[in-house]
């Protein structure tokens, strides 16, 4: 059986910071600090939701996070720059290592999934506008269960869709949080640590390996005792 890496889509294919220079423009130097706000608070909602039954589709949780940034830092955006700024959310660019790195794991005859709690069609676009959407064989979408990563659910959800075993299973993300959820669910799990700087939670849940980026990761899989 093919190993099946199911890719988080946010944060480990396509760089959510891609907003960057829109909100130097419009704020200037408290920008990252306002980017890095947004994400976390995007996530927090994510998560609060789904523990609460209560769904909205990811875009809306990214809207109420936007929104929650603007109060946090007392920046009033207008309703056209948030407009701007929730559009080009859907256009984000992927990471300089993503395009090669996919089509060096395809070769080596991994099965290739995007899994995002973006919805469908918001997963499709970004995969679209960044060039790679043909090296997927599918999307899975929380959207289709309508609960958030990392409920186990939607770890069985993707086992369900992509007709995978758990065993023969990686999750590849940059998120701490989904890489514990997937092997909490009982996947294999590689981290994908984008900069030195970043943390992995100091639990006891560790990932399966590590890979700096996706040209690295069949050699971090290789080398793993999977
Ligand atoms: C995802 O794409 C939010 O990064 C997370 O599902």
């Amino acid at each position: 059986m093919a190993t099946t890496l199911a890719f988080d889509v946010y944060g480990t294919l396509i760089n959510t910071h891609g907003v960057l220079a829109q909100l130097q423009t419009m704020i200037g130097d408290k920008a990252y600090a306002f980017s890095t706000t947004w994400r976390e608070k995007q996530l927090e909602y994510s998560f609060r939701r789904g523990l609460m039954k209560n769904y909205v589709p990811f875009s809306e949780c990214t809207r109420q996070a936007l929104d929650y940034s603007c109060l946090y830092y007392q920046i009033d955006l207008t309703q056209g720059q948030k407009h701007t700024l929730l559009e080009s959310y859907k256009t984000l660019p992927a990471f300089e290592d993503v395009q090669q790195g996919l089509v060096n794991l395809k070769a080596k005859g991994y099965r290739l999934f995007a899994f995002s709690n973006g919805t469908g069609p918001a997963v499709q676009q970004l995969l679209q506008t960044a060039g790679i959407i043909d090296l997927f064989e599918g999307i899975v979408s929380a959207d289709e269960i309508k609960t958030f990563k990392p409920n186990p659910d939607i770890y069985q959800h993707f086992l369900l869709v992509s007709g995978s075993l758990a065993s023969d299973t990686w999750l590849i993300s940059s998120n701490p949080f989904d890489v514990t959820g997937a092997i909490s669910a009982g996947l294999n799990s590689a981290w994908i640590k984008r900069s030195d700087e970043a943390i992995f939670d100091p639990w006891e849940i560790q990932p399966d390996t590590i890979s700096a980026d996706l040209l690295l990761l069949d050699k971090a899989l290789q080398l793993s005792d999977f």
